[in-house]
């Protein structure tokens, strides 16, 4: 079966080009980020790896780090790096797994055969620091991910692991979010010193508690 929300991320050993990677090890005590891309030396997949160094600082601040993996070896990782530093100025900055023997993809799930018949396609986990996945997404090879989305879903997973609190549509870090509805106004008056304002008796507003 698929891996769900609250699983917890499956542990792995594989090579990267920073080295053997034992993944539950390398997390550590903190958030992290796996994500997977179908191949090297093709577009989409340069412009998404840049992308995701030129970020890293956004990854350090939420304290999540970040590892890519495609079933490329490593040492063809390593020669796709200097094209992806020429074409998008950010050179790698976290590591690549090589994915060979496709141990990563078949554990994650990241082979959609009817979408790609043996590449990965463009999967991203978000695990919390007690190694439970705590979001999934896929999106077709097709499609660059937008990596600014994925910082805005941790923003709103940390904040919501720590308060009793929702995040409405299209919240940014920073912007009002929503008291979860099993708290009763006499206890979200305790919890939210800042104030409610209710729209409805399940829709309470309250501003970002961490703030
Ligand atoms: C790309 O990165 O552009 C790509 C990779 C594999 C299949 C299709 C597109």
């Amino acid at each position: 079966m698929a891996l769900q929300l609250g699983d917890i991320a499956p542990d792995f050993t594989a090579p990267s080009t920073e080295g053997e990677i034992h993944f539950h090890e390398w997390l550590g005590d903190g958030w992290g980020i796996l994500f997977s891309h179908p191949k090297d030396f093709t577009p989409v997949c340069t412009t998404e790896l840049g992308e995701v160094a030129r970020l890293k600082d956004e990854f350090a601040k939420r304290g999540t780090k970040v590892i890519g993996v495609s079933v490329d070896p490593v040492a063809s990782h390593h020669e796709w790096a200097s094209d992806i530093a020429e074409v998008t100025g950010h050179r790698l900055n976290y590591p690549l797994i090589g994915d060979e023997d496709r141990t990563v993809a078949d554990l994650y799930g990241m082979i959609h055969p009817q979408a790609l018949e043996t590449l990965t396609v463009r999967s991203v986990f978000v695990i919390g620091p007690d190694k439970k996945i705590k979001l999934t997404l896929t999106y077709p090879a097709s499609t660059g991910r937008n990596f600014e989305e994925i910082l805005r879903v941790i923003d709103s997973v940390q904040l919501t692991a720590n308060y009793s609190v929702s995040t409405p549509v299209n919240w940014v870090d920073g912007e009002d979010v929503i008291i979860a509805p099993a708290i009763d106004d006499e206890s979200a008056k305790e919890k939210f010193p800042k104030g409610f304002r209710t729209l409805k008796p399940y829709l309470r507003y309250t501003p970002q508690p961490n703030r």
